[in-house]
């Protein structure tokens, strides 16, 4: 970060600087969602739309962001979301990513598709991560990466389930990133792409399988002593099946509008879910959260954390680490204003009356 420029005081001011340092390809790959881009644009919008009822006159003078989430203690229920190949966004790539996320004490949700493998973020990693996994059609492979993440240090596993072909985006021209550094999979290179194509499959999203099921679910949990999280639910009804299956926490996503077009803002789909599973194990949700208010949203409606995904990438584009940090720490001084304004000094006080009624 050159001496003479602040960090962005906000999340828009960060995504403005972000665009700026990057390549219009680059960019288009991080911002861009599927189809005609409905899921992607009402994901932020749903939130800016919940009205608030604050109380009044309640003792804010000593605020508590700190969160308990799948056996870890966070500083805030703020967590970071899987993202593919952060080399494409930083030289250091995940590993300033997981620098920051450190320093703000969070935790990164590392993704199948790194750059880094996952023994270089194991041992680059101060504090706790998660490891989401993309089932891989050769299922020797995965169940090999599920043991090298648990070897490397991953404290849970997030299975992705929204993806099980790549959506249409006419924005994002991935394909083309080929040869943009930082591009590569660091945790695919023994993927024996031939086979596939020798078993005429399509290997046009050959990190992705079709043919995933719940028994894959089922199998996963036979593979691993980790907690499962569910990632890419909306259905109260497969909420209601991931939790029977053993699930130890779900989130509640559309991908941040980059699967299919159409579904609905995670704002919406997420009280649903929290109806179903009725406490029995954490909801987490992602999607256009933005602001302190949208997280206190969140929780309000029931969420126990949210996840960010591209305002930290916005935050590493800016200034590595430190930016990864500072968008953390503006999104949960954010929260601690919304608390305070809305009478809500802890997070377990951030409760369903705090919404508008009738909205
Ligand atoms: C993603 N997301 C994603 N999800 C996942 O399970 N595995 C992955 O590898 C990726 N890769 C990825 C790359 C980029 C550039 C983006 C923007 C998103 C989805 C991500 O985990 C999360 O669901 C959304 O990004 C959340 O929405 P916001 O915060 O970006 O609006
Ligand atoms: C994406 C895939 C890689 O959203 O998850 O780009």
């Amino acid at each position: 970060m050159p001496g003479n420029l602040k960090l962005p005081r906000n999340l828009p001011d960060f995504e403005q600087r972000a665009q700026h340092q990057l390549t219009e390809r680059v960019w288009a790959y991080l911002a861009g969602g599927s189809g005609d881009e409905h899921t992607l644009r009402s994901n932020a919008q749903a939130w800016q739309h919940i009205r608030l009822a604050p109380r009044a006159l309640c003792d804010v003078s000593q605020l508590d962001t700190r969160q308990r989430l799948v056996g870890h203690e966070l500083a805030a229920p703020i967590l970071l979301a899987p993202t593919a190949t952060h080399g494409l966004f930083h030289p250091d790539g995940e590993l300033a990513t997981l620098r920051g996320a450190a320093a703000a004490e969070t935790l990164l949700v590392a993704s199948t598709l790194s750059t880094a493998s996952v023994e270089q973020i194991g041992a680059a990693a101060t504090g706790p991560w998660w490891f989401q996994l993309y089932i891989q059609r050769d299922r020797g492979f995965t169940r090999e990466l599920v043991g090298r993440a648990e070897r490397a240090g991953a404290s849970a596993l997030v299975l992705t389930t929204d993806l099980p072909v790549l959506a249409t985006r006419d924005a994002d021209v991935r394909d083309e990133l080929g040869a943009t550094p930082g591009a590569v999979y660091g945790n695919l290179e023994g993927l024996d792409l031939g086979a596939l194509a020798a078993r005429g499959q399509r290997v046009d999203n050959p990190h992705l399988d079709p043919g995933v099921t719940w028994a894959d679910l089922e199998w996963l949990l036979s593979l691993t002593r980790l907690p499962l999280v569910v990632k890419g639910l909306l259905r109260p009804d497969d909420a209601a099946r991931a939790v029977a299956y053993g699930a130890a926490a779900l989130l509640v996503s559309n991908h941040g509008g980059r699967a299919l077009d159409t579904t609905p803002a995670t704002a919406l789909a997420l009280p649903g879910v929290v109806r179903a599973v009725d406490g029995a194990v954490p909801v987490l949700v992602d999607g256009g959260i933005r602001r302190g208010t949208d997280v206190a949203k969140a929780l309000a409606l029931g969420a126990s954390a949210v996840l960010v995904g591209r305002p930290y990438v916005w935050g590493l584009v800016v200034d590595g680490a430190n930016g990864v940090r500072a968008v953390v720490d503006v999104l949960r001084r954010e929260l601690e204003t919304a608390m305070a304004l809305l009478g809500a000094p802890t997070v377990a006080d951030v409760s369903e009356d705090l919404l508008w009624p009738g909205q």
